[in-house]
């Protein structure tokens, strides 16, 4: 596969793109781009001899959310990459990223092979850390909310998705990565706290 022309089809099919009002343009190009290198960083640590899929496993990843905004986009995201890979990609590769685009959102509703479920971790794993401010900032000031409003957010809501996202994790070795990020943002929520009630952090 032309990996250069690939991601330069991902580029332009999602690289300006817009798909909600409260992300950024390009959101998916780059957060596809992101998916695509901690799925393979999960394949070296889970399964480090299984090299052979590497670029299905990263073209899978580009283009997971390339339906993104039009729902259910999984199922839209699999025409579209089908259509713009169908030349580009050997037919059982292509079936492999049309299975990732079309199963990613679809976590533990039955057993997917392994590239599938490295990608549906990866896709979890980088909506949290410092992902999850970045995202949360932005929904926020799309909203205009203030920072109180965010901090309510942690304060009700942040926990109960947390527990539910990280049973839908597929692998220990992501849960291991999930909490770390989940303690990032939590000790960062704790200090946004104390700051936005004007306490001076060391004193
Ligand atoms: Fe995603």
């Amino acid at each position: 596969m032309d990996l250069e022309m690939i991601k330069e089809k991902a580029w332009q099919s999602m690289g300006k793109r817009q798909s909600h009002p409260d992300r950024e343009p390009g959101y998916v190009f780059y957060h596809g781009q992101r998916v695509a290198q901690i799925a393979l960083t999960l394949r070296e640590m889970i399964f480090p001899d299984q090299t052979g899929d590497d670029d299905l496993i990263r073209v899978g990843g580009w283009f997971h959310d390339v339906g993104k905004g039009i729902e259910p986009h999984w199922e839209y995201g699999a025409l579209i990459c089908r259509k713009i890979l169908q030349d580009l990609c050997p037919p059982e590769r292509l079936e492999g990223i049309v299975q990732i685009v079309g199963s990613h959102t679809l976590r533990k509703t039955k057993e997917y092979p392994y590239y599938v479920k490295l990608v549906q971790d990866a896709d979890i794993l980088d909506h949290f850390g410092s992902q999850e401010i970045w995202l949360n900032f932005w929904h926020s000031a799309y909203r205009h909310q203030t920072v109180e409003d965010a901090l309510a957010f942690y304060d009700k809501s942040y926990r109960e998705h947390i527990q539910r996202v990280r049973g839908l994790l597929n692998y220990p070795e992501s849960v291991i990565f999930f909490d770390e990020k989940d303690r990032f943002v939590t000790d960062f929520v704790e200090r946004l706290s104390a700051e936005a009630r004007g306490k001076l952090i060391g004193r």
